[in-house]
């Protein structure tokens, strides 16, 4: 079976290429950076840009795997907003167009789009399930919600569709962890806002083994990619300074300080969403780690 992967050479992207390739899936991966074309081990790169797309890349294509688009993580200028929202949507109609052109010889199947659980409002108390109605009012929601519309567009090539909504990705390699370690590392860590918000997050091992079984068992529809067990962000700032083996004593940070830091992207971490996995488990999928402890302590224990 090949597959195609977008956004491979991202934090995700690496690690899934990897997954796949040692499951004995062959990988092509369009990638933005034309340095970038030979850089993920035992799989063949193809360039894609805002206006184009090396169509060889659906060659023998079976399932097409997203996960394209930049970082959230960077300062939400009006210029960058533009960036997140165009990575996302424009390059799912380039991605879509491209499969247009070899409409004749193309054999895609299956698309397994990464979604992302900012669709949902924030709200301390509500456990969100993918039946919850959608009226997008924040700029994130506004991009997942578009991003979600323009990846069903797949379905006019007789595309199945998988929409995994994405949860904090905890991970050895960087993101979350990897910025939040130092400070607490220097038994600087601290909570942000009043530390109650909702923080619904998966340990990249599971986050992989989901992507596996709805590329394998070809899931049709929208499943929320997050661990059984959401935390508060005070519990999740503890158990990383417990598996740092630091202290953890400072109060929280006031939001207020935040936003004039951050600006509107404070809303990364001073929203809440509390998230529900039963779908996945439904589906069969069995989680390696539902509690927050032991997977910060399995990545930096
Ligand atoms: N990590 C998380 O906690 C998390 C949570 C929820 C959802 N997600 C979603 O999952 C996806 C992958 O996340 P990640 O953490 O692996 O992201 P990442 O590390 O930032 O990587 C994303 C990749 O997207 C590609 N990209 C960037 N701008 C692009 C553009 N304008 N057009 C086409 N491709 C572009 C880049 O590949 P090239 O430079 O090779 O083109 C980059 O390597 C993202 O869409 C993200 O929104 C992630």
């Amino acid at each position: 079976m090949k597959l195609l992967i977008t956004g491979a050479t991202g934090l995700i992207g690496r690690e899934l290429t990897q997954k796949l390739i040692y499951e004995g899936f062959e990988v092509n991966y369009l990638t933005t950076r034309k340095s970038k074309i030979n850089s993920l081990k035992g799989a063949n790169g193809f360039f894609w840009n805002h206006n184009q797309i090396d169509s060889e890349c659906f060659s023998e294509v079976d399932t097409i795997v997203h996960l394209a688009g930049s970082t959230v993580s960077r300062r939400w200028t009006k210029t960058y907003k533009d960036e997140i929202y165009s990575s996302r949507i424009n390059s799912t109609q380039i991605l879509l167009n491209g499969l247009k052109s070899v409409k004749e010889s193309h054999q895609v199947k299956q698309l397994v789009s990464a979604s992302a659980i900012g669709i949902y409002p924030s709200d301390f108390d509500y456990n969100f399930n993918e039946e919850a109605k959608i009226n997008p009012t924040s700029f994130m929601e506004r991009v997942v919600f578009d991003w979600e519309k323009e990846v069903n567009s797949f379905r006019s090539e007789g595309v199945k569709i998988a929409k995994l909504r994405i949860g904090l990705v905890l991970s050895k390699k960087g993101g979350v962890l990897g910025t939040l370690k130092i400070p607490t590392y220097l038994g600087l860590g601290a909570a942000f806002g009043d530390g109650t918000q909702g923080q619904s997050w998966i340990h990249m091992d599971d986050l992989l083994g989901i992507f596996l079984k709805a590329i394998l068992d070809k899931w049709e529809g929208v499943f929320n990619t997050v661990a059984p067990n959401p935390v508060n962000q005070t519990k999740l700032m503890s158990a990383l300074s417990y598996s740092l083996k630091k202290p953890y004593f400072l109060p929280p940070i006031p939001s207020f300080l935040i936003k004039i830091v951050a600006g509107e992207m404070s809303n990364l971490v001073l929203d809440s969403h509390w998230v529900s996995s039963n779908k996945v488990i439904d589906y069969g999928y069995s989680f390696k780690y539902s509690d927050i402890k032991k997977a910060i302590n399995d990545l930096i224990g």
